[in-house]
């Protein structure tokens, strides 16, 4: 048994652990240790506890809100996908959304379309479900197609009503749970008058106090809750998003008071500046203002792209700012070989966050220039020593905003590009595609190597836990990796008897290794799209890697296709789908023909289990699976539209006719493509008869 010294010391040490992978979850969105190590320090604390009761919980420990949550809560998929928004940031950027949506519904700027204003409350997205008019389930968001069951918690906000009068098999009621800032204020303070840890921000105190895995009914009841969509159903229940949150009232929840419709875009933008200035005055804290096409059979009619719907945005409130001194600039190679200069800063607060670099995007913006070669900045350049303006929008790296040169020292000099490669030393080269400055020394320049092992183990390719930019570089430079298929062989590697502990030295413990084997093993199994993605081909992007993987379905498809079509020297097959521009293909062709890549793909491809890709809410219909081209105008849709629609129902759309498309869907003023089909046999097809294929009655 532990002597009472002893023990104080171990409670100690153990709610230092606890606390620290507290505010590591819950403040920096990031789990340090598994949830069977946190589960065993809390037993652990408990069991030190039970044999000195008059310890009673010292550290506060037992008391703090929050909890991992990975294992804790039951992990359900959603029955619709919560989807994102897309950003825009200025007017301009929300006359632009608009433009879009007339240009997809092919309206003319005299027709009108009602938007509706909501704020966009920074809290977490719930999504409720009701079966029979009855409280089932409440589901975090996640990643979107698979939430957290935190029905429990979700049940003592007094907000969320328990039964509703509709009483329809299943419904889905989405909308944010948010902490208020008074309660927020006092939590801090009670908190702290414990002495325990605090929150940073409503948003934690949110999702802490949601997630919660045992409820405490006192800090529930403090939270509250807007609902603003349904996932399923919701054209049964309204026709317009203005009177579904009449309906949501009348169903017994609260929606914002803020909420309005607008015909005017001009209107919307004033108030917009108004709802701006007064936000402070608010009890609950908002990002920006979420715009959405009210009608919604325009909804409809309009869909979703890969993450988010066209018929909304979240115009965002202008950017944090803040002046500081650039101590230096670096060039970071990327991993197709782009140099990028960077500004290291003198650390500055924007915003609640402390930054130290900021991105000086390329050598034009240097020196005061942008893309198209007009000048920024009054033409001002950027050098060490400047004084500069930094602002962050959104999570994305900081920019500079302008440089004050009356600041300048007189000594500075005028930056110089490098005309080498600063990791291999590489004579530099402009791209012509894109202006950029590039080493092309590919797969011998260290720097590309071990940015493109980064983006293979990334969030949205493989995305292995734990594999940091700094032991990935480790691992490289101790020669246990070089190439994307030894990351499967670690492990292996491991057993053959290299105490991987000694040879990687301070910070690695049986448990973090433990760990990394196990975030490996899991990520064999891997998405198609993910997988193109993740091989890191310059110009196939997230979206191109979709476009990919949504028209081969599968790797042995695309793989057999494009081996075929670099033996017979052709390219057509990947020129004609729609969204591959030339610039992808021939980068498709160049990665695929270089034998060097071909053999570390193979060795890569004896580990991983491709899994095939499967659209979401796929309809079937006659034209499911059919190939079809487009030609000449339409009357009821635009190209946009016509090619969404074909993609809901599993056609595919392509660029150019060939043997294998089974449609020529034929508009108005129709070119060429009429007599080349008919030359090759295809079978054409008008508006009218495509409309009655497809059951199109919006
Ligand atoms: S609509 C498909 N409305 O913003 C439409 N979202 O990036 C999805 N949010 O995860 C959401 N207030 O947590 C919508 N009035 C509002 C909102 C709102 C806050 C959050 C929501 C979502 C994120 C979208």
């Amino acid at each position: 048994m532990l002597k009472k010294s002893e023990a104080i010391s171990k409670l100690k040490e153990l709610s230092e652990i606890i606390t620290k992978s507290r505010e590591a979850y819950f403040n920096l969105n990031r789990s340090d240790i598994t949830d069977q190590e946190y589960d065993h320090n809390i037993s652990e604390y408990k069991k030190i506890l039970s044999k000195y009761p008059e310890l009673e919980d010292r550290y506060n420990v037992l008391d703090q809100v929050g909890v991992m949550p990975n294992s804790r809560f039951k992990k359900v998929q959603h029955l619709t996908p919560m989807y994102s928004l897309s950003n825009a940031f200025n007017n301009a950027d929300v006359l632009n959304f608009l433009k879009q949506i007339r240009s997809f519904l092919d309206l003319s700027e005299s027709e009108n379309i009602d938007l509706v204003f909501e704020p966009k409350i920074d809290g977490l997205s719930l999504s409720l479900i009701y079966k029979n008019g009855t409280l089932f389930q409440a589901l975090t968001r996640g990643d979107g197609l698979i939430g957290e069951d935190v029905t429990e918690n979700a049940r003592l906000i007094p907000d969320i009503p328990i039964s509703i009068p509709i009483k329809i098999d299943t419904l889905e009621i989405r909308g944010e749970v948010y902490f208020p800032n008074s309660a927020f204020i006092e939590l801090n303070a009670e908190l702290k008058k414990k002495g325990s840890k605090t929150f940073s921000n409503p948003r934690n105190a949110a999702s802490g106090t949601l997630r919660q895995f045992k409820s405490n009914k006192n800090r529930s009841k403090d939270l509250c809750f807007f609902a603003y969509s349904v996932g399923n159903a919701s054209y049964h229940l309204a026709d317009s998003q203005a009177n579904l949150l009449k309906v949501f009232n009348d169903l017994g929840f609260k929606t914002n008071e803020i909420a309005k419709v607008f015909t005017s875009i001009k209107e919307l933008l004033q108030y917009y500046e108004k709802v701006f200035a007064m936000r402070t005055k608010l009890n609950y804290d908002i990002d920006g203002i979420v715009y959405k096409v009210n009608d919604f059979r325009l909804q409809q009619r309009l869909g979703f792209r890969s993450s988010s719907p066209r018929w909304a945005i979240a115009h965002k409130f202008p950017a944090a700012m803040s002046i500081t001194v650039i101590e230096d600039i670096e060039i970071q190679i990327g991993r197709t070989g782009t140099l990028s200069p960077v500004a290291k800063l003198k650390p500055v607060n924007i915003g609640g966050v402390i930054v130290s670099s900021a991105t000086l995007h390329n050598r034009d913006f240097i020196r005061g220039f942008d893309n198209k070669g007009n000048r920024i900045r009054d033409g001002a350049d950027i050098r060490k020593g400047d004084w500069v303006t930094v602002y962050r929008a959104g999570d994305v790296i900081p920019k500079i905003k302008d440089v004050d040169i009356s600041k300048r020292n007189n000594a500075s000099n005028s930056f110089v590009f490098p005309d080498f490669c600063p990791s291999c030393g590489a004579k530099v080269k402009i791209d012509n595609t894109d202006s950029a400055i590039r080493c092309y020394n590919m797969q011998h320049c260290e720097a590309q190597v071990i940015a493109g092992l980064k983006h293979f183990v990334s969030k949205k390719a493989f995305n292995i836990d734990g594999l940091g930019g700094r032991i990935i570089e480790e691992f490289y430079k101790k020669d246990l990796i070089q190439k994307p298929a030894d990351f499967f062989r670690l492990q292996s590697k491991s057993k053959n008897g290299l105490n991987f502990i000694e040879f990687l030295g301070k910070g690695w413990g049986d448990k973090s290794l433990q760990n990394l084997f196990h975030s490996i093993e899991k990520a064999k199994f891997i998405k198609l799209d993910r997988f193109l993605f993740s091989l890191g081909i310059r110009h196939i992007g997230e979206n191109a890697a979709q476009i990919l993987a949504g028209y081969f379905g599968s790797w042995d498809n695309f793989y057999n296709a494009i081996k075929a079509g670099i033996k017979k020297n052709e390219r057509q097959f990947l020129s004609e789908i729609e969204g591959v521009g030339q610039l992808m293909v021939t980068s498709l062709v160049g990665f695929f023909s270089d034998l060097k890549e071909i053999e570390k793909l193979e060795d890569l491809l004896n580990y991983v289990k491709i899994e095939d890709f499967i659209k979401l809410s796929k309809v079937k219909t006659a034209i499911t699976d059919k190939k079809l081209v487009l030609t000449g105008t339409f009357n009821a849709f635009s190209r946009a539209e016509l090619k969404s629609i074909c993609e809901r129902h599993g056609a595919k759309v392509l660029t150019s006719l060939s043997n294998n498309v089974d449609f020529l869907l034929v508009g108005q003023a129709p070119g060429s493509k009429v007599k080349k089909a008919d030359e090759l046999g295809i079978k054409r097809m008008h508006e009218e008869e495509f409309k009655v294929l497809i059951d199109y009655n919006l």
